[in-house]
């Protein structure tokens, strides 16, 4: 008999991860927060304690409360600290090696009432499946960034998936998370990615043409279509590196020109440019 999930454990501390265990923290759960790497656990968690505080002046929660969320915050070193979560959700680089390792060792270092998602945004759910030695309870559970604004989930099964694993996943997004659940098909890109990539790579494509500037293009975007940020400032915000990987995965997938990452794009990633996190990518922010 599973329990309802009052327990989340986030393996991997980035951007995303952390996005995911601020949403889940800030709606009353317990979160624990594994990254291989102590240096990157020392600096989420400061980021999480800095974004609530940022809350707090905004008044959305009051310092006391913003003190107690992070109370429920556990820090774990070892993914053995992992083992009291209901729900583990995987959120490390997307590599296929990488993402199949950590979730071989996710799952034996839970129960076997643990439920398990990975957050990848372009590796099929099937292909991570297979490690696993109970693969109907795991899925795929895709957020948006940042998570914290954005209310859609998109949702995966495969064809192993328990109904009831999955029933479990969507009402805990819509009503613990208060998310949007997408129940979409196991296909490379699922729906967003599949839309969106192709056209964050065609505007960067557009830019490395000369036919337009960066801002020409994003302006473009925003007051001619209502976009709410242009599509070289989104790749800044997702990041060059996740944009890169989810096309290169998305290419292997579907061998779709659309998807061949353009040589400004790669140039910038090649210098370390990976965006807003790294303080410059096609717009500087400094
Ligand atoms: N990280 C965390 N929070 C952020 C943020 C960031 N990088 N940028 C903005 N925010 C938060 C702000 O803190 C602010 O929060 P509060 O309302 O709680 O105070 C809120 O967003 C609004 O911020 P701003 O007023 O500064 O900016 P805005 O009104 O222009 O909105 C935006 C910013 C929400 C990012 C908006 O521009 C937007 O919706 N952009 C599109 C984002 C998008 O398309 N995301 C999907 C990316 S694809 C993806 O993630 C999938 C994948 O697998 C690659």
């Amino acid at each position: 008999m599973r329990r309802a999930i009052d327990t989340v454990a986030v393996v991997g501390s980035g951007a995303m991860g952390r996005g995911i265990a601020e949403a889940c923290l800030r709606r009353g759960l317990t979160v624990i927060l594994h990254d291989a790497s102590p240096t990157a656990l020392d600096t989420a968690c400061n980021a999480l304690a800095a974004s609530l505080q940022r809350a707090a002046a905004k008044g959305q929660l009051t310092p006391d409360d913003a003190a107690q969320v992070l109370e429920h915050l556990v820090p774990s070193e070892e993914l053995a600290g992992i083992h009291a979560a209901n729900l583990v959700i995987e959120a490390v680089p997307e590599r296929l090696e990488l993402k199949l390792a950590v979730l071989r060792n996710i799952e034996t270092s839970v129960s076997a009432e643990t439920i398990i998602a990975t957050n990848t945004s372009s590796i099929p759910i099937t292909r991570l499946s297979l490690p696993f030695a109970d693969p109907s309870r795991f899925l795929g559970l895709h957020f948006f960034n940042p998570v914290s604004k954005m209310p859609l989930v998109e949702v995966i099964s495969t064809m192993e998936t328990d109904d009831k694993v999955q029933n479990t996943i969507e009402l805990f997004v819509r009503d613990q998370l208060g998310k949007t659940p997408l129940v979409v098909t196991d296909r490379p890109g699922f729906v967003v990615n599949a839309l969106l990539i192709p056209f964050l790579l065609s505007a960067a494509r557009m830019m490395d043409s000369g036919y337009a500037s960066a801002e020409a293009i994003d302006e473009g975007m925003t007051l001619g279509c209502g976009h709410p940020m242009g599509p070289l400032k989104l790749s800044d915000l997702v990041g060059l590196d996740v944009v890169c990987e989810v096309a290169d995965a998305l290419y292997d997938g579907t061998k779709d020109a659309a998807l061949i990452v353009p040589n400004n794009l790669r140039r910038l990633l090649e210098r370390g440019h990976l965006g807003q996190k790294s303080g410059r990518g096609f717009y500087s922010y400094t």
